[in-house]
């Protein structure tokens, strides 16, 4: 198993050894370790994934509750994918850590590794992240977690940023859902073959105990995620007559909470079959006594049959009831997609990541997330080297992975908020950085998002002119404390190919970080040169031109000389200062 949301690092580094000499721990970090015997097991003799989703959820409940010192709610769990299963013998340890807390919410990550006893051979499983709200007696802000390590500090930075997508996700999807489009789906919908979609519906209730709840008697989350995956498989079991294999749920949110005493009613039914993998709804409600059933929770896992190769066989297809059968089918395909989207495009190594990602609107927050997920984690790298400086002007490199990147970093006397709003219209670049020949907005996606086309010279005498097709994302800080983000990259469009008078060329990952501090504001800029930005950029460094000392020298001026434009009410609006939209189908 592996893989998840904006997963970036395995915590592996080496360790941090304080002042007084001893080891840093991070005290919010606790450990599980199981041996796997055949009570957690399902007939095939593998790790049930209901057992593991409890101990996970119990690991980190506790890390939250070491944190906030208070009793503590699983409040969501983003998307988890399995890839593997687990043997009865093996061992499984959980590791658990607060990466972030904000208000009354904590994000907690989970790392899931497997030892097998006899060959000491261990590796790693998968990793998620919970969100846990504080159940506390008084209000006020949970105490926020101090990065240490570098690690420590790519988390901490990036939770921003997967919260953000967490609060907009049942949105998103609903939006999807609403725009998904009917006519593939058609064409099953006729098909009178197929299994009846009734044949998998489950329905099963279990009545909430002592053992399934914390000291305040609330039910835990990882049991209600085992109960659901229990029905689940069931319902997954009766369309293929065999065993299936859980390989993913999706991001869900625990919309309200359950006790001591309930009764828990859980149905599932498998939505739609594709040709190889099928998705199976699961809804959780609960009630005591004569009171209106409440809804808890519903979850979307996919499933496969392995064939003893570990292959996919092909699933039969299935026959969905009318109404809501139908509705939840042509869903599960618009679900399918978002679930492509996500995989592929968030969880990618940065590494793996194309050059230019093609621009589609309903992947547009995946999109975003990335964009600025890339900066950061670029910022957050703690072997930059300064190469040189001058005029106030810092310039650093950083070689890793085969990639060159480098840093310029300045100070300027203007506030934070009014740098990263001048800073943040592409289209007054030109005003300091004489690379940035001509830029238009193609498209004001929204008030984060913006996507330009960008005209500039050629890197070599003589050659094409340069253009690139840019979105901009910008984060205002998440919390004091917090820089300002500027994120670039490339994006594809289909409506403004590569054209034969210009150079396609291609940002990998770019962007600006404004920081407050006590007299000035940090200005740094990051760019991972790409083939095309190399010459441009390795001329700085190895001290034959001064470019880039020039254009931050400018930058400088220019934030200086119209800080005054920036109004109140423009600092307060979206980071967008006017420019046209050529209104150009995308
Ligand atoms: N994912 C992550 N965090 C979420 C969230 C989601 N989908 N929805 C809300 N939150 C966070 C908010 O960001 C907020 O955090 P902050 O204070 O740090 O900003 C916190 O939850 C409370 O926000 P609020 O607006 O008061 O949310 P709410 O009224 O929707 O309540 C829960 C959120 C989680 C407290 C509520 O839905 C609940 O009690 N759920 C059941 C929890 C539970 O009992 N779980 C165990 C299994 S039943
Ligand atoms: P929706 O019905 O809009 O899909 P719900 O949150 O009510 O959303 O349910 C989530 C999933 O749970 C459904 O997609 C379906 O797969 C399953 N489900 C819901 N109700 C039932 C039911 N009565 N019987 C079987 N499965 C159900």
């Amino acid at each position: 198993m592996s893989g998840e949301v904006g997963a970036t690092v395995e915590w592996e580094e080496p360790p941090l050894i304080l002042d007084g000499g001893e080891v840093y721990r991070n005290p919010t970090e606790v450990k599980m370790s199981q041996i796997v015997l055949p009570c957690h097991a399902n007939h095939c003799g593998e790790l049930s994934i209901g057992q593991l989703l409890k101990w996970m959820d119990s690991t980190a409940c506790l890390s939250a509750e070491r944190h906030a010192g208070c009793s503590c709610v699983t409040a969501s769990v983003d998307d988890i994918h399995f890839e593997q299963t687990i043997g009865v013998g093996q061992v499984v340890s959980i590791r658990a850590r607060v990466n972030r807390a904000f208000t009354s919410s904590m994000e907690v990550g989970i790392v899931v590794t497997c030892e097998d006893l006899y060959s000491s051979r261990q590796w790693s499983v998968c990793h998620a992240f919970s969100t846990f709200v504080a159940r506390r007696p008084e209000a006020g802000k949970l105490k926020q977690v101090i990065p240490h390590t570098q690690a420590e500090q790519i988390e901490y930075s990036l939770a921003a940023e997967r919260r953000r997508m967490r609060l907009i996700h049942a949105e998103i999807i609903k939006d999807l859902l609403t725009n998904c489009p009917s006519q593939p789906a058609d064409e099953h919908l006729q098909c009178s073959e197929g299994v009846p979609a009734e044949r998998t519906r489950v329905e099963s209730v279990e009545l909430v105990l002592p053992p399934h709840t914390n000291h305040q008697v609330s039910t835990f989350g990882g049991q209600i995620m085992a109960w659901m995956e229990n029905v689940a498989t069931i319902s997954a079991s009766r369309l293929c007559n065999a065993h299936p294999t859980l390989r993913s749920i999706d991001m869900f949110h625990f919309r309200g909470p359950s006790h001591m005493g309930d009764q828990l009613v859980l149905k599932a039914i498998v939505n739609n079959a594709f040709r190889k993998s099928m998705e199976v709804g699961v809804c959780a409600e609960a009630y005591q006594g004569g009171e209106p059933l409440r809804h808890i929770n519903s979850a979307f896992m996919t499933f496969e049959v392995l064939d003893h190769n570990k292959e996919p066989c092909t699933l039969p297809r299935i026959r969905p009831e009318p109404m809501d059968g139908r509705r939840r089918f042509q869903e599960a395909i618009a679900r399918k997609k978002i679930r492509l989207d996500r995989k592929y495009i968030i969880s990618c190594k940065q590494s793996e990541v194309p050059l230019s990602v093609p621009w589609d609107p309903t992947n547009q927050m995946y999109l975003s997330f990335n964009n600025v997920s890339a900066l950061k984690m670029l910022a957050a790298r703690n072997t930059w080297v300064l190469t040189s400086e001058k005029k106030k002007v810092s310039l650093y490199t950083l070689e890793e992975n085969h990639m060159l990147s480098f840093k310029v970093e300045t100070h300027v006397a203007v506030g934070a908020e009014k740098v990263f709003v001048l800073l943040s219209d592409l289209k007054c670049r030109h005003k300091w950085d004489p690379h940035y020949k001509e830029c238009e907005v193609i498209s004001h996606v929204d008030g984060d998002d913006t996507i330009y086309r960008v005209v500039t010279p050629s890197v070599s005498k003589g050659g094409k002119v340069q253009d690139f097709i840019l979105l901009a994302s910008r984060r205002r800080p998440c919390d004091s404390g917090d820089p300002y983000w500027i994120a670039l990259c490339s994006v594809s469009l289909p409506a403004y190919p590569p054209t034969a008078d210009y150079n396609r060329g291609e940002v990998l990952c770019a962007g600006f970080s404004v920081e407050e501090e006590a007299t000035h504001t940090k200005l740094s800029y990051y760019n991972q040169a790409t083939p095309g930005v190399l010459p441009y950029i390795s001329t700085d460094i190895a001290g034959l031109s001064s470019r880039i000392y020039s254009a931050f020298t400018s930058c400088r001026t220019f934030l200086e000389e119209n800080e005054d434009s920036v109004t109140s009410a423009t600092s307060g609006a979206p980071a967008t200062l006017g420019g046209h939209v050529t209104g150009k189908p995308l």
